[in-house]
């Protein structure tokens, strides 16, 4: 069985809607920013802060690499995995690759009171997330499936997502 590969912008979804996918079709769901951390023994908080963001994306992209040969996964990335386009082309090869889509306003609502996003962590957290979104609008459209999740439930979304499959 092929793997279901969720994107997109941290608070969109991935794991609520991945946990959920993966229980109602009897997949395996690994979130790679957990698996991640258990790995490395500490949180992400605590590997941007001590090895900064470049030793992370090392870390991702070996981790997109080894999921990549697995199959009945149910997989949700860390939202900066479109950075390197290798991470998409990889997972395309081997599954079914979503995004999933919100907007500036909605993410801060899921966001507002979550302290793990060494991103947001610093300024004003809706600008920031207007920002990163502006300059990375272009890369999730690199994924080949979209799903826009603005007022849906996180039950709606996977609904969604099962009629690609
Ligand atoms: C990041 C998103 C996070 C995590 C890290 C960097 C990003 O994952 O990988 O904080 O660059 O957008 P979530 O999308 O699961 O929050």
């Amino acid at each position: 069985m092929k793997n279901i590969v969720l994107f997109g912008f941290m608070g969109t979804g991935k794991t609520s809607v991945g946990k959920k996918l993966a229980g109602e079709l009897g997949m395996q769901f690994v979130d790679m920013d957990h698996l991640i951390e258990e790995r490395e023994g500490r949180s992400i908080n605590d590997i941007f802060a001590s090895d900064g963001e470049p030793y992370f994306r090392n870390l991702e992209r070996g981790l997109v690499r080894e999921l990549s040969q697995r199959e009945g996964l149910v997989i949700g990335t860390g939202g900066g995995v479109v950075l390197n386009r290798d991470n998409i082309s990889d997972f395309a090869a081997t599954g079914l690759c979503v995004c999933l889509n919100a907007g500036p306003e909605e993410i801060l609502q899921r966001l507002e009171h979550d302290g793990s996003r060494p991103l947001l962590a610093e300024g004003d957290k809706l600008q920031k997330i207007k920002d990163i979104l502006g300059t990375r609008a272009a890369l999730y459209a690199n994924v080949p499936e979209q799903v826009d999740t603005n007022g849906m439930s996180v039950d709606e979304v996977a609904a969604r997502i099962k009629e690609m499959v």
